[in-house]
């Protein structure tokens, strides 16, 4: 096409999971959240009037980003940044932080939609690949790049490094660190404090996972108001719609909704992970709300995963180096995740 920009020949554009339009389906494919958002959400909803729509929303989303940086223990909203998704706050590190032709830093395997935004912006994304356990191997500590992003806890094998490993290479790596906090109120522990520690490290999180509010699309960043100070820079003026804002906040202000809920999800992962090495399927320790299942039996994962689509259950197959022979299995209610299995016995003939 004479029309197309040289770096755009090389770019697929990346496939998110299926949403299906049928409403009988089991969809554990996108890692969304089972159970519903705060009911205040809904108050917050209602709350806004026509002139809340008629009028330009808050530009730096002010209230927002205070009650932010409030719940995160930090000193004020300089701190946190907020965006419409994390994926637009990915986007945005590299255009605020990364040069065209600069070298991005990544492992193998990691979060597919990097190396498409490396590539929308014309950079070099570098991975370095995790060892079999899915940890920082030696070679990721000796490696340099204009920016890293480090997913903790990792998608899609669910695995959080060590806190200290990540602290050891914030500290001798010379660009910024993204820490790609996405998961990780599943997760044991997080690196917020990294972000006033480091002068390097941006941690970013997400309202899509644990706040049951993917469709909102409102993502976080907090690092230090000098690194804040460049994101306001190079934002769209108006990033976070007025909804987006106003649920946000009463998201935030309900922090024990969302506690009680991923409480609900961890469990059922404990119990969803006991079946499937049950099963004979190889499972890391996830410390996200989906697993990674390796299966080197008969009939194969591709195989499984369309077996699955025609019983009308979705999961996330990949098939590239690494992950061909596994599932990604986001963990719904126990009713879901009981007629995944169930299924899962059927197509293995082990029922
Ligand atoms: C590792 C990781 N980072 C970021 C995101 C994007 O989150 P959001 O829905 O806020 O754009 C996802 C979504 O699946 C993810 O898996």
């Amino acid at each position: 096409m004479k029309f197309q920009r040289h770096i755009l020949r090389d770019v697929q554009g990346y496939v998110p999971g299926e949403q299906p339009r049928e409403s009988d389906i089991i969809k554990l494919n996108t890692n969304e959240n089972p159970y519903p958002p705060s009911p205040r959400i809904f108050e917050a909803l209602q709350a806004l009037n026509g002139d809340a729509f008629r009028k330009y929303p808050d530009p730096v989303s002010l209230r927002f980003r205070r009650a932010l940086a409030e719940r995160y223990g930090y000193p004020d909203e300089s701190w946190v940044i907020v965006g419409n998704g994390m994926d637009e706050l990915l986007a945005l590190v590299l255009r605020t932080f990364v040069d065209p032709g600069d070298t991005v830093l990544a492992t193998d395997p990691t979060y597919s939609l990097y190396e498409i935004l490396c590539k929308l912006h014309d950079c070099r994304l570098e991975y370095v690949a995790l060892d079999e356990h899915y940890q920082l191997s030696p070679a990721f500590f000796s490696a340099q790049g204009r920016l890293c992003f480090l997913t903790r806890p990792n998608a899609p094998s669910g695995v959080a490094v060590p806190k200290a490993e990540v602290a050891r290479f914030c500290t001798g790596f010379d660009g910024i660190v993204v820490i790609d906090e996405a998961y990780v109120d599943f997760a044991e522990d997080n690196c917020l404090e990294f972000a006033r520690d480091h002068d390097n490290v941006i941690v970013m999180r997400t309202f899509s996972k644990s706040f049951s509010l993917a469709g909102m699309r409102i993502g976080t960043a907090v690092a230090r108001p000098e690194l804040i100070a460049e994101f306001l820079k190079t934002k769209d003026s108006y990033n976070m719609n007025v909804v987006s804002q106003a649920i946000g906040l009463a998201a935030i202000n309900d922090y024990d909704h969302m506690l009680e809920n991923v409480a609900k999800v961890k469990a059922s992962r404990t119990r969803l992970r006991d079946a499937l090495l049950e099963l004979g399927f190889k499972v890391p320790e996830s410390q996200s709300n989906f697993l990674l299942a390796e299966w080197r039996g008969t009939p194969d994962a591709q195989t499984i995963f369309e077996a699955m689509k025609r019983d009308k259950i979705l999961v996330r197959y990949f098939k590239m180096p690494r992950l061909e022979h596994s599932l990604r299995i986001t963990v719904g209610t126990d009713a879901e995740c009981a007629a995944f299995v169930q299924a899962l016995k059927r197509i293995l003939h082990k029922e």
